[in-house]
């Protein structure tokens, strides 16, 4: 079959032909490819488009019948086409097919993705007479589109990406910003308690010179016959003498400071040297008390008298917090840098908006409280450079003193 030519061999008359000649003006000049065949699917007319799609060899030939020479795959399923499936052979039985994506292999072996669609044509009495098949080459435009797809698909990922970044540095901000609060809360918290402390240490110089005369003429008189049948009261009164000496050691305990001697210790040991005294005491108040101690965690700088202190503080809150039969436990552990000492009860918890005040001075919810342990224990653990944190529950509470190991 010529490119470009008219097909039949019937004898036009010159109407006709210039009919004809006016289609094939029509047809070459669409940029679509356009074949026309008959009823018998011999083609009739085809313009360059399809010879550009198919290759130039494409129409040798016969007719749309002869599949062997066309090859084409289904572009979603990727299946071949057999001779049914062809829009054209398709349309010869009356069905019309529209925007069909196939692949095919070009008579000069290129892969191509066409758009195709058919029609049949019918005669004036309703009898199929052929069709009319047009098909487009839209490769550039499925290569376009795929391009665009998976730019769109790493700009989605690197947009995920980077808003999981963004999030990520949001919540570290907001972490950072609580702690920032957190310490600067403690900070106020610890200026107090030094404050306390220096007029404490003040204090006690001059206190402490007269009430040492005070009890020795105390303890002079409670010998003396005179006063024998006294005894009961001036007992008393010497007791309450060394009561004050110690609520003003107490006070020294609040500054800043205060002389302290860190050693390299390791917190089990410290731990295991006072729990036997701290399980006499559960027993005597029927509470019982575990430990939970890793073995080998590192050394840390401390000074052992006043961690002892401190852990005997926290545990006293914790067992004046708890009603008889319940649990005390001590642990220690080495995670995320710090060796963590963690006191943990099962009383009554501190309401939400008492945490704030339990570490300042004076402050007590007991009858018989001076609300001076918990601002001792923060002192202690400032003058050790480490950190306190207190997490309660209507369950119980847990206070964790992080410090840091010995480089
Ligand atoms: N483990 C705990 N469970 C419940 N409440 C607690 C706990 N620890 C502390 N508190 C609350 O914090 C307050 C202050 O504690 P802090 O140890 O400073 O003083 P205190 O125990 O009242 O008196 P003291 O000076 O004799 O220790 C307590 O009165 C109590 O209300
Ligand atoms: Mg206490």
């Amino acid at each position: 079959m010529k490119k470009g030519s008219l097909l039949t061999s019937t004898s036009p008359t010159n109407d006709l032909l210039l009919e004809k000649i006016r289609l094939e003006t029509v047809l070459n000049s669409l940029p679509i490819g356009v074949f026309i065949i008959n009823k018998d699917g011999e083609f009739t007319h085809m313009n360059d488009i399809v010879y550009e799609i198919w290759g130039e060899n494409a129409f040798s030939a016969k007719n749309v019948y002869d599949y062997r020479k066309y090859i084409a795959w289904w572009e979603a399923s990727g299946k071949q086409l057999n001779e049914d499936d062809w829009a054209a052979s398709r349309a010869l039985k009356g069905e019309s097919s529209y925007g069909e994506i196939i692949k095919i292999q070009s008579f000069d072996g290129k892969l191509k993705t066409i758009l195709n669609s058919a029609s049949p044509i019918y005669d004036f009495e309703g009898r199929i007479e052929g069709a009319v098949v047009v098909i487009s080459d839209i490769t550039e435009i499925k290569r376009t589109e795929q391009e665009l797809q998976h730019h769109k698909n790493h700009l989605t990922k690197l947009v995920s990406e980077k808003t999981l970044e963004l999030e990520k540095l949001n919540k570290k901000l907001q972490l950072e910003i609580e702690e920032r609060d957190r310490l600067q809360s403690q900070i106020r918290h610890l200026d107090q308690l030094n404050l306390v402390g220096q007029m404490a240490a003040g204090l006690a110089h001059e206190i402490r010179n007269p009430m040492t005369t005070i009890k020795g003429f105390l303890q002079f008189l409670q010998n003396n016959k005179e006063f024998e049948n006294s005894k009961d009261i001036f007992n008393l009164m010497v007791d309450e003498m060394d009561r004050i000496n110690d609520i003003i050691s107490e006070f020294l305990n609040l500054s800043k400071n205060k002389r302290i001697n860190k050693k390299k210790c390791c917190l089990n040991d410290i731990v295991l040297s006072i729990s036997p005294l701290i399980e006499k005491n559960f027993i005597l108040s029927d509470h019982n008390f575990k430990l939970n101690l890793q073995p080998n965690i590192p050394f840390a700088f401390i000074d052992e008298n006043e961690i002892k202190q401190l852990i005997l503080n926290l545990v006293r809150n914790g067992r004046e917090a708890m009603s008889k039969g319940k649990t005390l436990t001590i642990s220690t552990y080495f995670t995320d840098d710090f060796i963590t000492l963690a006191i943990q009860d099962e009383g009554t918890g501190i309401k939400k908006e008492l945490i704030e005040e339990i570490s300042k001075p004076f402050f007590t919810t007991k009858p018989n409280g001076t609300g001076l342990g918990l601002p001792i224990c923060y002192s202690i653990v400032q003058r050790h450079n480490a950190k306190i944190e207190c997490k309660s529950t209507s369950a119980g509470t847990i206070f964790y003193v992080k410090f840091k190991p010995t480089s």
